[in-house]
């Protein structure tokens, strides 16, 4: 019956994901690249059977029930707090997400915003493109070394162990982290230490954060802990905005309390400014990097996330139980 099946696409991803959907299902694409309004998603979602999703796509109860032949929820991204999960679960409904092909490109993208931050990359390109360079100076746009300093990694999941190899390796750091459980190839590999927060808050010349947004990691990062870190640690964040407090960031940024930041994720996304009352304001402060959640940007990343997400769907379709479901207790009593 799969040829039969309706899969709808929330927004245009790369061309290979929907080939292998159109191959066997029914497969409508909304073509506009722009976030999907709430009355388009509740009737786009109205006959189907598989939903293609991305991550700015809410999907709760009430779109379940706008969904009554809705089998499959793939959403595209590791990430999948924009899903009502226990929704899902409750109506039978699988869901799925995109683990381990982005772990490089996002790796890559907090190296980028590391080395940004650390060698004041965007300061010294608006400098220049502002005609400011005049002559060589001796003490123009000095930044830290990171041969030899201490990589704090909170959450050494498939990303931060990543991360982690790609700093030890080339850049020389030494590694510590947080996690819940240990991580015995690293520490052997990279002689990389599970720490405690505390520890590891104190002790990080740089610190990045890999974990998902749950109500147990919201706020992870906030004044109490921008206070334990060292007046030169650099904070990056490509996880997901919310789990650092942009008030407490931005405060600590002014004030000069942490040298810098690299931000990817914001808490009030899209918006890279939660509060514009409160007078603090990350785009005009010159020790943070901004970039619009791009870290999993790379050619090879996308496609691989659209065809991970394609065959999700095509396998829970034909009764076969998907690689990357994140809900596998609903499997013995899904809706077929
Ligand atoms: C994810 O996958 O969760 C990222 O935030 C986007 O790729």
């Amino acid at each position: 019956m799969l040829s039969k099946s309706k899969v709808f696409i929330t927004r245009p991803i790369p061309e290979e994901g929907i080939a292998l959907l159109k191959k066997r299902a029914n497969v409508t694409l909304r073509r506009a690249d722009s976030v999907i309004s709430r009355r388009d998603l509740l009737k786009g979602v109205g006959k189907v059977e598989g939903l293609l999703s991305i991550l700015t796509d809410k999907i709760d109860g009430a779109v379940m029930d706008a969904a009554p032949n809705l089998k499959v929820i793939a959403n595209y991204a590791v990430g999948f707090d924009n899903i009502d999960v226990e929704a899902a679960t409750q109506r039978g409904i699988v869901v799925t997400n995109t683990p381990g092909v982005m772990d490089e490109a996002v790796a890559e993208h907090a190296l980028a915003l590391i080395l940004a931050v650390s060698r004041r990359v965007v300061e010294a390109d608006h400098f220049t493109r502002a005609e400011k360079y005049k002559a060589w100076m001796p003490m123009g746009f000095i930044g830290p070394s990171l041969r030899g300093k201490t990589m704090g990694i909170i959450g050494m999941g498939r990303i931060g162990s990543t991360l982690a190899q790609m700093v030890h390796d080339g850049l020389g750091m030494n590694i510590v982290y947080t996690d819940f459980q240990i991580n015995k190839q690293l520490e052997k590999e990279l002689g990389a230490k599970k720490v405690t927060m505390n520890e590891l808050l104190k002790r990080a010349d740089v610190i990045s954060v890999h974990v998902p947004l749950l109500p147990s990691t919201t706020h992870l990062i906030d004044t109490a802990e921008f206070k334990k870190m060292k007046k030169t640690a650099i904070l990056i964040n490509t996880s997901r905005g919310p789990v650092v407090s942009e008030k407490a960031l931005t405060r600590a940024l002014k004030s000069k309390a942490i040298l810098g930041a690299g931000i990817d994720v914001f808490e009030c996304e899209p918006s890279i400014d939660c509060d514009p009352s409160d007078q603090l304001e990350l785009k005009v402060l010159d020790n943070v990097v901004l970039t619009p959640h791009i870290a999993s940007a790379t050619n090879e990343a996308r496609i691989a996330m659209s065809t991970l997400a394609a065959t999700a769907i095509l396998d829970a379709l034909s009764n076969k139980k998907p690689k990357t479901i994140v809900n596998p207790e609903v499997w013995s009593r899904r809706r077929r």
